[in-house]
């Protein structure tokens, strides 16, 4: 079967990098048309660098990178820095990377390769703030039909939020840009905190990537080692939740994953509640389902999956 064609748009962030790098890894899997940075955990001159990093550290040069929106689309931008250190991948050495830039913004990428894509070819998958996806699609609604699927990682239902009581950080950074996308009218796959919070990168799980005895496998024990260390401490949990991996984990092997489609709303009224995911899981607004909300993941399947890709790189 052929490979299918995605865009990854993230904010590396060291689960987004894990993430890029399953993809990576999954060539006759993933067609990757092009990764679009955005800013996030990590201001954009970051994220960008390390999205370049991965594709140099997987070898595959054929994949472009492009630098998107610096911040959300009316609010200041938040950060992550307490949970992925100063240079958003502390655990990996950090060079100038040989991947170059892609000279045009991410969303003028997004517009023209979707543009030039037949009707439902292309997936997007991003994990991180939603800004880029929501420009490209406010620039040019014509892209809309060439939208296969959205496979977003974002949101909280019954997990609580992680950035504030009510709201997961991807929805809370740009909760306007997250409302663009969930009223978009295209199908989107929703891996929540619901989710993620059963993918815990416990100590074997963690040794399981540095036995691979491959520099890929060790750099990312030792991304993952320092990434987990916040939220072990935070939610006190036998390891961190492995958040971004599961948008292409669900790509690749969907049957780990089980989820019910409902009607997600997103709240951007000021106030204490602003980017909470409002899911109706019993239907009692009678609203139409605008997505696929993820509920429950095999885990052992997912690292499984996870490390013996890894281990190609
Ligand atoms: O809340 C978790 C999400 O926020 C992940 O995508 C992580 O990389 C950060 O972007
Ligand atoms: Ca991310």
């Amino acid at each position: 079967m052929a490979a299918r064609p995605i865009i990854i748009d993230c904010d590396p962030g060291q689960d987004d990098a894990v993430a890029l790098l399953l993809a990576l890894a999954s060539p006759a899997d993933l067609d990757i048309r092009g990764i679009t940075a955005v800013a996030g955990n990590v201001p954009l001159a970051l994220t960008e660098r390390n999205a370049r990093l991965m594709v140099e550290l997987s070898g595959r040069k054929d994949v472009r990178v492009f630098a998107g929106c610096s911040r959300p689309m009316l609010r200041k931008l938040v950060t992550a820095e307490a949970v992925h250190g100063q240079t958003g991948l502390d655990g990996c050495p950090i060079h100038a990377p040989t991947v170059p830039l892609e000279r045009q913004h991410a969303a003028t990428f997004l517009v023209e390769e979707l543009l030039a894509a037949p009707d439902d070819a292309i997936t997007l998958v991003p994990v991180g703030p939603l800004t880029n996806i929501a420009l490209a699609l406010i620039m040019e609604p014509r892209i809309l039909p060439k939208i296969r699927e959205i496979v977003l990682m974002g949101g909280a239902f019954r997990e609580g939020g992680n950035t504030t009581p009510a709201a997961e950080f991807n929805i809370y950074v740009d909760s306007h840009a997250a409302d663009v996308v969930f009223r978009c009218g295209r199908p989107i796959t929703v891996l929540s905190l619901d989710v993620t919070h059963q993918a815990l990168t416990t100590p074997s799980r963690l040794a399981a990537f540095r036995k691979l005895g491959t520099k890929v496998g060790g750099i990312v024990g030792d991304m993952l080692a320092f990434y987990d260390r916040h939220d072990i401490a935070k939610y006190g949990m036998p390891g961190g939740p492995l958040h971004d991996p599961t948008t292409i984990a669900f790509l690749l092997a969907p049957d780990l994953f089980t989820g019910k489609r409902v009607s997600v709303e997103i709240d951007i009224a000021d106030g204490p509640s602003l980017g909470a995911t409002r899911v109706d899981w019993w239907g009692v607004t009678q609203k139409p389902a605008n997505a696929l909300w993820i509920e429950r993941l095999n885990a052992d399947g997912f690292y499984a999956l996870l490390t013996e890709r890894i281990g190609r790189l």
